[in-house]
């Protein structure tokens, strides 16, 4: 008997239907489907993405990702997640790790598969690409992310004042990650940039609670959920 394969799965930013074919055939055929645990007793987001996707005979697997900054911390919950996983491969079982969006794009599932590799070098896996927010974002609200000529930049998140600065000088369109905690100061920098008027922010995107806020002057503050970004057309593409 062979080792079992660990999928990673990019589940897309939260409407079910834009799963891939083959995410689906995976998320399907895999005994053992794992996703990062929810908290408060709810689902997680890939938990509730796949929900409708799964059988009943499919064992679940939540891995416990805490939300914090403290490296040993996170070294120890990836470590952990990772024996969960290699308990499952060693006995010949194949593995689907769901994460929301895409599975190379700031996603849980490759801090997971770099500790299973570290801890098991004969560890097999296999990642399946997803749709990501920002493609998502820019879809919802009816706008190409990117024209021709134009320069896209992601920021990450706990960018500084100069960092943002930099990249609306450099970047045709910046794309700001998990704004949620820090918007009330990137509204000041655009402010003082007069792109307010060129700037939006999706929150949930392709969900039923989707909301979208257009031209955000009227906006100072806004008290977004962690599954929101923002978008600024910086400058126009030269047509
Ligand atoms: C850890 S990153 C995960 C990114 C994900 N792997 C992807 O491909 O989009 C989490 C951040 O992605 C963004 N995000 C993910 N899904 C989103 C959605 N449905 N709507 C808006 N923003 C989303 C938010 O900025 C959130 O703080």
């Amino acid at each position: 008997m062979g080792i079992g394969t660990l999928y990673g799965i990019g589940v897309g930013p939260g409407d079910p239907e834009l799963l891939t074919v083959k995410a689906q055939r995976i998320l399907r055929q895999c005994p053992v489907v794992a996703f990062p645990a929810g908290m408060g007793g709810k689902a997680g987001v890939a938990e509730q993405i796949i929900a409708s996707w799964l059988n009943p005979a499919q064992s679940h697997l939540p891995l416990k990702f805490p939300y914090v900054q403290a490296a040993d911390e996170l070294t120890i919950a990836w470590a952990t997640a990772a024996e969960a996983v290699w308990h499952h491969l060693a006995q010949g079982q194949d593995v689907a790790f769901a994460t929301e969006g895409d599975v190379s794009f700031y996603s849980t599932f490759s801090y997971l598969a770099r500790s299973l590799q570290q801890q098991h070098p004969e560890a097999i896996v296999q990642a399946i690409p997803g749709v990501c927010s920002p493609l998502a974002a820019a879809a919802m609200a009816g706008l190409p992310l990117t024209l021709r000529q134009q320069r896209l930049m992601v920021l990450p998140a706990l960018y500084t004042v100069g960092e943002l600065e930099t990249a609306l000088q450099v970047a045709d369109v910046v794309v700001l990650m998990k704004v949620s905690s820090v918007y009330a100061q990137v509204w000041q920098i655009l402010q003082a940039q007069q792109l307010l008027e060129r700037s939006y922010v999706v929150e949930w995107a392709t969900l039923p609670q989707q909301v979208i806020h257009r031209d955000l002057q009227a906006h100072p503050t806004l008290e977004l959920p962690y599954f929101s970004l923002l978008v600024v057309q910086v400058r126009d593409a030269v047509l």
